[in-house]
């Protein structure tokens, strides 16, 4: 009989596993920190593994337990997010970091982790099978890739989501579900690759039916999405002698949402007239896609004095680290204006 895909691709992770911060090498016997997984999940929902590196690195060295995190200041926990986007996964954070201190624990079922704040289904199934190694199946964009292959499915995502959850499930084995599920995302991150799969190195290269027809370039088939919208807006930088840059917090809800920001002429929602009446200069023009829309904004910048007093935010020291990486291009744009001869 051949050896089922559970255990080839396991047997291909034991070799191949890519050795990151946050994992416990396969097959290791010391239990995965259910705080480092639960970590890097949050941080890397929507975002790659090559940024979450430096993130994962730097706030397991400030806050090295959940409780120390569930201790930490709201303005120095959104800081050290700053430039990682989607800044409702920080204030998220902090809200299930807090209640795990106060109940003692993580959760270790599926089930109760969905109930916490910041934590979905691929979240709470992915901490359950790598921390508390139970049989559930996690798909991410790296999974849905793999399966839609290894079983030819030609009906396109996102609709064909819940048959590859199936599929999936049906793989999924009791033995080391957290080092399968990270398998699964490493074929797929290394090998299955979205161009150009590199089938010759694949360990399931023999059970791959799109292999078989040829399909593997084109799969998986995806409905084709609306062209996202462009808007155009415009930021304000006002900065003084000393380097102090007029800054707003931005509403707690929302596009940035409790990130500092530069007050804009409500490209986003808010905002509104000039904030200080100084002689603003158009210096440059950032662009930005966020989820929704692609974003060109024009860069106003202007020298103020130093008892200025602004319609709207305060006159702020602030390394440009602490800032959204969309406000830190602004900033950064108006600083390289100023500075040049
Ligand atoms: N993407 C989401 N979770 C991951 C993990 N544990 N390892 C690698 N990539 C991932």
């Amino acid at each position: 009989m051949p050896a089922p895909i559970a255990a080839l691709l396991l047997d291909w992770y034991d070799k191949n596993a890519r050795a990151l911060p946050w994992r416990a090498p396969p097959g290791s016997t010391l239990p995965p920190d259910p705080y480092r997984v639960w970590l890097s999940e949050v941080m890397l929902q929507q975002t790659t593994v090559a940024a979450v590196k430096a993130y994962f690195r730097r706030f397991t060295t400030l806050w090295p337990t959940v409780d120390s995190l569930a201790a930490a200041p709201d303005a120095a926990v959104m800081a050290e997010w700053a430039g990682l986007g989607y800044y409702a996964r920080a204030r998220n954070l902090l809200k299930c970091a807090r209640k795990i201190a106060a109940r003692g624990a993580f959760p270790t079922t599926r089930d109760a982790l969905q109930t916490l704040p910041g934590i979905g289904p691929y979240t709470a199934a992915a901490i359950a099978a790598i921390a508390f190694n139970q049989p559930a199946t996690v798909v991410d964009g790296n999974v849905e890739r793999v399966i839609s292959r290894l079983f030819a499915v030609t009906a396109p995502l996102p609709k064909s989501k819940p048959e590859l959850t199936r599929l999936a499930a049906t793989l999924t084995p009791f033995n080391r579900p957290g080092d399968f599920a990270q398998a699964m995302m490493d074929l797929g991150a290394t090998i299955c690759a979205p161009r150009n799969p590199a089938c010759a190195l694949c360990p399931l290269t023999a059970q791959c039916q799109a292999r078989a027809l040829g399909l593997e370039g084109q799969l998986p088939a995806k409905t084709s999405k609306p062209a996202k919208p462009t808007r155009q807006g415009a930021v304000w930088v006002a900065y003084q002698p000393d380097g102090a840059i007029l800054l707003e917090d931005r509403p707690p809800k929302g596009l940035l949402g409790g990130m500092p920001g530069l007050p804009g002429n409500g490209w986003d929602g808010h905002g509104g007239p000039e904030p200080l009446d100084l002689a603003w200069q158009r210096v440059a023009e950032v662009r930005h896609t966020f989820t929704h829309f692609h974003l060109v904004l024009q860069v106003m910048a202007a020298p103020a004095p130093p008892g200025a007093n602004p319609l709207r935010g305060s006159f702020r020291h602030t390394a440009a680290t602490g800032l959204p990486t969309l406000m830190k291009k602004a900033v950064q744009a108006a600083q390289a204006v100023r500075k040049a001869p």
